[in-house]
């Protein structure tokens, strides 16, 4: 076992920034007084950044780094960070999968004004729960975070963690449109429910088709301008088309190499940053053991060939280093390793570091879905009464982006209402033909059931990917934090053509 010193050191060599990891994250243990919130300095700024040789493009980053710097915190530990806007646009942070408080929650309209350029800006909040977190701009995403203002926020848990492992490395996954290639067909049919297995199958063949449809010009560009309480400027609505996937901001061949030694635990936590895409994991000649569903423990490790990753889900795994030799981790989406998402990994002392090239597909792998793991029961008892609410998710008819929730655009979706200590659940049902990854700010929930399929022992998460073409999910949350909660996809253009609705917490 490494001390966590060298982990922060590890992880700072994998492309999350050492500079920024190390200001941030080392400081003794022991001065981690209660009460005493620690200083953490993040400026938004554009800068030019090489996703890999020859493809130079003007991103927006967190102090230079793209994606910016891992924040890592104990669980409990008071964070004050000062957010600096040097963008020439404003800008605000959300904490995505944090109880933070509702001021603090970073949507803007909603819970905050936008931070305006030169403006600074403080959060602060306990880190809680512990687990994968991540921190990303809630204003204008639809520009802003596919220009890189999302990373990792790492919460280390006080508790035992399920599975012992030697070190820990953070994979940021995110998609780009750089205009530097060609496109890769978009994600439709989600692939993380209880048809997963099919799922990803399916969303590679589908997607084939309806590239034309997204070339052809999608958007009905003034339809959904802005002021619709996102702070929206007027933008161009057409999807963009997707041409690069970067692992922790570089594509192949530019990924950094992970090299391991023989026998060795590696936790990798991964976080899916893409707009779009779904990604589907794979170490060559490995299986993951997957331990965390959005940053919460499952009772038992769930092994599978290849991991399935919606936008804004984390997944943790535990891969045992024992077939010495070089390897390729990638994504097996069809298209995704030719746009760059894949990185060597090489044991010690192997002499010929070129692996087989990835396969392509998933036929014959074992995926992970949502059926596979038993969750822990971790989030607070209800004490207050049971609501119940459904939820109809529609849109993209003929290529539009207007996104709907029982036939309505936000700001005009009904709020669901709640007290605190309520027990809330909320059935959500998918009547159009892309999977939307749905987030709920400021707590997570169980995930009851997905697909029909009911399950006994909940996953706790706080994104669940309703798949396409009738795909269905029930979720229930013990509604602990007070105010006005977003709910939305994570596709930020369909939350931005309206698919939000409010949970609102008295
Ligand atoms: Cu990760 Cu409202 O977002
Ligand atoms: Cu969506």
């Amino acid at each position: 076992m490494r001390t966590r010193r060298e982990f922060l050191i590890t992880a700072g060599r994998l492309g999350l920034g050492a500079a920024g990891v190390a200001a941030v994250g080392s400081r003794p243990r022991e001065s981690v007084a209660a009460g005493a919130p620690r200083t953490i300095r993040l400026e938004a700024r554009e800068v030019k950044w090489e996703l890999a040789p020859g493809k130079t493009i003007k991103a927006m980053a967190y102090n230079g780094e793209v994606p910016g710097p891992a924040i890592r915190a104990r669980e409990g530990e008071r964070l004050r960070v000062v957010l600096k806007n040097s963008l020439a646009e404003p800008t605000t942070i959300h904490w995505h999968g944090v109880d933070v408080p509702n001021p603090m929650d970073g949507v803007p309209g909603v819970t905050q004004k936008p931070v305006q350029p030169g403006e600074t800006f403080v959060y602060e909040f306990e880190a809680r729960p512990a687990g994968t977190r991540w921190y990303h701009t809630h204003f204008d995403e639809h520009r802003q975070m596919d220009l890189g203002l999302a990373a990792p926020l790492i919460i280390e848990a006080t508790a035992k963690e399920p599975t012992s492992y030697d070190r820990e490395v953070t994979l940021v996954l995110d998609d780009w449109a750089a205009g530097t290639g060609r496109p890769v067909p978009p994600t439709d049919a989600g692939t993380a429910g209880a048809r997963g297995s099919a799922g990803g199958m399916m969303g590679g063949m589908m997607s084939g088709g309806r590239m034309g449809g997204m070339m052809g010009g999608r958007g009905m560009g003034g339809m959904m301008g802005g002021g619709r309480g996102m702070g929206g400027t007027t933008r161009d609505e057409t999807e963009p088309a997707y041409d690069v996937m970067t692992i922790n901001g570089k594509a192949y061949p530019a990924t950094e190499p992970l090299r391991v030694k023989n026998g060795e635990r590696v936790r990798l936590r991964v976080i899916n940053a893409s707009a779009e895409h779904t990604h589907v994991l794979r170490l060559a000649g490995h299986r993951l053991h997957v331990t965390h569903t959005d940053g919460n423990p499952l009772q038992a490790p769930v092994e599978v060939d290849a991991l399935p990753i919606a936008p804004a889900e984390r997944y943790d795994v535990v891969v045992v280093a024992n077939r010495p030799g070089a390897w390729f981790l990638h994504c097996t989406e069809p298209g995704h390793v030719e746009a760059g998402e894949r990185m060597l990994v090489v044991y010690e002392g192997h002499a010929r570091p070129t692996p087989p090239d990835p396969e392509p597909g998933i036929a014959g792998l074992r995926l992970w879905d949502y059926g596979r793991g038993r969750g822990r029961s971790i989030l607070p008892e209800a004490t207050g009464e049971s609501r119940a609410s459904v939820l109809t998710l529609s849109g993209g008819m003929m290529g539009s982006e207007i996104w709907t929730i029982n036939g309505k655009r936000y700001p005009d979706t009904d709020p669901i209402a709640c007290r605190k200590g309520d027990r809330v659940r909320i059935t959500l049902r998918n009547m159009s033909m892309e999977a939307h990854p749905m987030h709920l700010h400021g707590q997570s929930f169980r995930l009851l059931a997905a697909n029909g399929i009911r399950y006994g022992e909940p996953l706790v998460k706080d994104v669940v990917d309703v798949e396409a073409h009738m795909g269905s999910a029930v979720i229930e949350l013990t509604a602990h934090n007070d105010g006005d909660w977003f709910f939305h996809c994570h596709k930020p253009m369909h939350m931005m053509g309206g698919m939000i609705a409010l949970l609102r917490v008295k």
